[in-house]
């Protein structure tokens, strides 16, 4: 008789990613001389103001210029310094013993003997071994860079020597005991989850996504994983496919480094339900990454032909980007900054074309910057990417239970794992959010970035609905709000080493939407238009033209976190909200709209 062994697992899809100085890695001998250390030197770019406009402009479905992107290089041309800048950097560099240097433009990428990161960073380095998960080590200095008096001039960051990263820890599975009194502050409860399994055609049915549609050859979709998540099963995508009864997810590249051998629960929900939803034959990408979001961005520059869609099931507090890889960060250099470049480096590539997506959290509105619910002072935090003006940010919603006389019950007669296990039923969604599930859905204000101009109607329509606000004090209410959309985040079933799995998550609602903008993007490919690059100004504009593209989320909040409850935090509401954004996608709808564009 099989056994199958059902692990209610929390995806830890919102993991630290790489802290400034994680205070697990032990500092022990000097780095031998002759080990080989890489490192990157981001340099001063210019025309950002050209960058950003143009961007808006073929972004906006109103514009004549809609759709009109440009390619790597036009973008590179526009923003990297002077030619002579950079070939002095390189020069310098090489003349200082380093090698491999690469130069792309606006940054630099190099290898070189520890002796010489030492020479020319001013510091000393050493190998650094990792307390929990042993296996790994990482030679890094033991001080903060310095930027030479030669270059420093032309340099904005430099990543690579300093900073440790922080590990994710792994998943832990996880039983909810929630304290009644947590919850005593808390309005509009969202009520009891569906206790089905979310399967592939839960997700297509519930938001009229086609199972069938032969996709153009040319769509494809990106995973993008951090820290030491790394990993997918081939195997369990076969797994996946007989007991979903969905056709096999097409992995055409791994970019990065790769271990299948023991799969992580983040990486393998993101390839198989941001696989499944793309859709038959759709490249799928799947993308590692040594660093954060300033290595992924710039590796992605440098990489062609390049996905369409990139989802990013990952973040942490805006004003904690410092503990996330940018070497001076505690000195001359603030979050802000890694924000501000990280975001110039995100609209190049929406530029380019590429649609990017990030989870909005997994700890409500308290978030990773509170998770102990506990601050007086500032009970609210953000998150990065998520709260990006330049990603679509996307939250989580979870099916209501079951009314007793549903009028059109899920049909997942399809995939034999639901003749086995019970799969959810219901069509009503509600906020996602403990404890009827194991996360809430994170959602609130950037604290970096200010209101972009095509979320203005929606977000201040809910600023001024009448709703309940947290005070003004803890919030910037005229900046970017967030998410933008949302999307099923409890009870995916997902195959994991062999076993199934149940999850919950934006790890879960983030691909599933990429694999809709993968699936629009290829109608669009048949018809030999643009791909949909930076999609939000046309999400915001297609609800303006039809609030029936979504469907409006207005039961529950985002006051929890995974395990507690703050005193205040946003209410779902009519219309956009600070918690589910638009509300989750009506395909049908949002496609009629995509394909009246040009
Ligand atoms: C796919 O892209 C390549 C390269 O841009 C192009 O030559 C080819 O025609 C495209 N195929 C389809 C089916 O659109
Ligand atoms: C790094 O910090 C030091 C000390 O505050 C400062 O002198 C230096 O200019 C900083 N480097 C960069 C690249 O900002
Ligand atoms: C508002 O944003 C500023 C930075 O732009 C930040 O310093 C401040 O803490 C934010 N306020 C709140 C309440 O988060
Ligand atoms: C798209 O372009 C190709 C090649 O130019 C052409 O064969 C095809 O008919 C076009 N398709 C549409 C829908 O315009």
């Amino acid at each position: 008789m099989r056994v199958l062994l059902l692990l209610v697992f929390l995806v830890f899809c919102l993991v630290p990613a790489l802290s400034y100085r994680d205070t697990n890695w032990n500092k022990l001998n000097r780095a031998g001389r002759r080990e080989n250390l890489e490192f990157r030197v981001a340099l001063n770019q210019r025309n950002l103001d050209v960058l950003e406009s143009t961007l808006l402009d073929v972004s906006n479905p109103a514009s004549s210029n809609y759709g009109k992107h440009w390619t790597s290089e036009q973008v590179a041309d526009l923003v990297a310094p002077e030619p002579w800048v950079s070939k002095k950097v390189v020069n310098y560099l090489k003349k200082n013993g380093c090698h491999n240097v690469e130069n792309h433009g606006d940054f630099i990428k190099a290898s070189g003997p520890v002796s010489a990161v030492e020479k020319i960073f001013s510091v000393e380095m050493y190998n650094y071994k990792h307390n929990i998960k042993t296996e790994q080590s990482i030679i890094r200095s033991s001080e903060t860079y310095q930027v030479p008096f030669e270059i420093s001039q032309y340099v904005h960051i430099v990543s690579g020597v300093s900073e440790l990263p922080h590990l994710n820890n792994g998943p832990k599975s996880k039983t909810l005991k929630p304290n009644p009194k947590d919850f005593e502050a808390t309005p509009a409860p969202s009520g009891p989850a569906d206790p089905g399994m979310v399967v592939p055609q839960t997700i297509q049915q519930l938001y009229g996504i086609p199972s069938d549609y032969v996709n153009n050859a040319n769509t494809s979709l990106c995973l993008a994983e951090f820290a030491a998540d790394r990993s997918y099963q081939p195997k369990d995508l076969k797994t996946f496919a007989a007991k979903t009864g969905t056709p096999l997810i097409n992995v055409v590249k791994n970019i990065g480094p790769f271990e299948p051998t023991q799969p992580d629960l983040e990486s393998t929900l993101d390839v198989q339900y941001g696989g499944v939803i793309a859709g038959k034959d759709a490249l799928i990408t799947f993308f590692t990454v040594n660093g954060w979001m300033y290595e992924f961005s710039s590796d992605l520059a440098a990489t062609y032909p390049a996905p369409y869609v990139v989802s990013m099931s990952w973040g942490w507090p805006e004003p904690l980007q410092c503990q996330q890889g940018i070497g001076n960060c505690t000195n001359g250099e603030s979050s802000q900054d890694y924000v501000n470049r990280v975001n110039i480096e995100f609209q190049k590539i929406g530029l380019r074309g590429i649609t990017l997506l990030a989870s909005s959290g997994d700890q409500g509105a308290p978030g990773d910057g509170n998770p102990s619910c506990n601050s007086r002072d500032q009970p609210i935090s953000t998150i990065f990417p998520g709260a990006s003006p330049w990603v679509t940010s996307v939250g989580a919603t979870m099916l209501a239970a079951p009314s007793a006389n549903e009028p059109n019950p899920i049909d997942t007669s399809d995939a034999p794992v639901c003749g086995i296990h019970k799969c959810a039923t219901s069509t009503q969604e509600v906020t996602c959010s403990t404890p009827s599930a194991l996360i809430t859905t994170g959602g609130g204000f950037s604290n970096y970035s200010p209101q972009p101009a095509w979320q203005a109607d929606a977000v201040n329509a809910y600023l001024s609905s009448g709703v309940t606000l947290p005070n003004k004090k803890f919030f910037n209410a005229s900046n970017r709000g967030f998410p933008d959309v949302s999307g099923l985040g409890h009870n995916y079933y997902i195959v994991a080493a062999d076993q199934m799995n149940i999850v919950d998550g934006t790890s879960c609602s983030s691909p599933v939407f990429g694999g809709i903008v993968a699936l629009l993007n290829s109608y669009r490919l048949d018809n030999n238009k643009s791909t949909l690059g930076f999609i939000n100004p046309l999400l915001y504009a297609a609800y303006a033209s039809n609030p029936e593209i979504y469907n409006d989320i207005t039961v529950g909040n985002n006051y929890c976190t995974e395990s507690c409850c703050a005193t205040t935090g946003f209410l779902a509401t009519k219309g956009w909200d600070a918690v589910t954004g638009l509300g989750t996608p009506n395909f049908k709808e949002l496609l009629a709209y995509v394909q009246s564009l040009n």
